[in-house]
């Protein structure tokens, strides 16, 4: 595992969109998986900004989302189909044929998760995965549990994820209870993952990814110590509460 600290968000969102950009480059036709939240919007706007000056071409680039709340509309604002049309897709050019976020309205949960992995697998898998971290330790929306699910699944989220979340919603009690989260072993089977924490409210959560040096199901992000290449990039204010 590598741990890069930048100074601020500003450094961590620069750090990770020049790894991308060099990737991007690298391979025009590689398959990305992206996180939403907070964390990863500065990175987003560095990707625009990276597209805007004609260093990066998305045309042959595919994508697939970590996760969607289960009951929201592709159009309702609150859903990550929103966050990503409007914090980068409208602004860069994917093909939407090549954009993959699961879709919290599906009829037969079950089998469109089946589907996912499927399209998962047939796009070759995700090649570089970004990943955000909850404060309870969560990837995806995969959160601690005695048993933590391989494939796209459908999960309950976890009272201190709809906490967190609330904040984009008008009250805690509108949080969808439930969200549609690619597994674990998908983002275990991407080739390269950059996961970003950022803030006083992830030192301790990295601080325990960090400094225990175990794998278990009710820290979801500890499975990425056994990934032959994981990148950490992190602010000097989790690094200093964590050190
Ligand atoms: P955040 O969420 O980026 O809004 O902190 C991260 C996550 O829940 O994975």
């Amino acid at each position: 595992m590598k741990l890069i600290v930048e100074n601020d968000y500003e450094g961590l969102s620069k750090r990770a969109s020049q790894i991308l950009i060099k990737e991007i480059q690298k391979d025009p036709e590689i398959v990305l998986g992206l996180p939403t939240g907070s964390t990863p919007l500065g990175l987003y706007r560095k990707l625009i900004e990276s597209y805007q000056r004609g260093e990066i071409d998305f045309t042959h680039v595919k994508t697939f989302n970590l996760d969607e709340y289960v009951g929201l509309e592709k159009y309702d604002p609150r859903s990550y189909n929103h966050y990503m049309n409007t914090m980068l897709f409208n602004h860069i050019n994917m093909k939407p044929e090549n954009i993959h976020i699961p879709n919290g309205k599906a009829t037969n949960l079950e089998s469109y998760c089946e589907e996912y992995n499927e399209d998962i697998e047939r796009a070759g898998g995700i090649d570089v995965q970004v990943l955000g971290i909850g404060t309870e330790g969560h990837i995806g929306f995969n959160e601690p549990d005695d048993e933590l699910n391989v494939g796209t699944s459908v999960i309950k989220l976890a009272p201190s994820t709809i906490n967190d979340n609330a904040k984009y919603f008008k009250s805690t009690g509108e949080v969808p209870e439930r969200a549609i989260t690619m597994g674990l072993g998908s983002i275990l089977k991407a080739k390269k993952i950059i996961l970003l924490a950022n803030g006083e409210s992830k030192i301790e959560v990295i601080d325990r990814l960090l400094n225990r040096n175990v794998v278990t199901t009710q820290l979801p992000a500890s499975f990425l110590l056994l990934h032959p290449d994981v990148t950490i990039i992190i602010d000097e204010e989790v690094y200093e509460g964590c050190r």
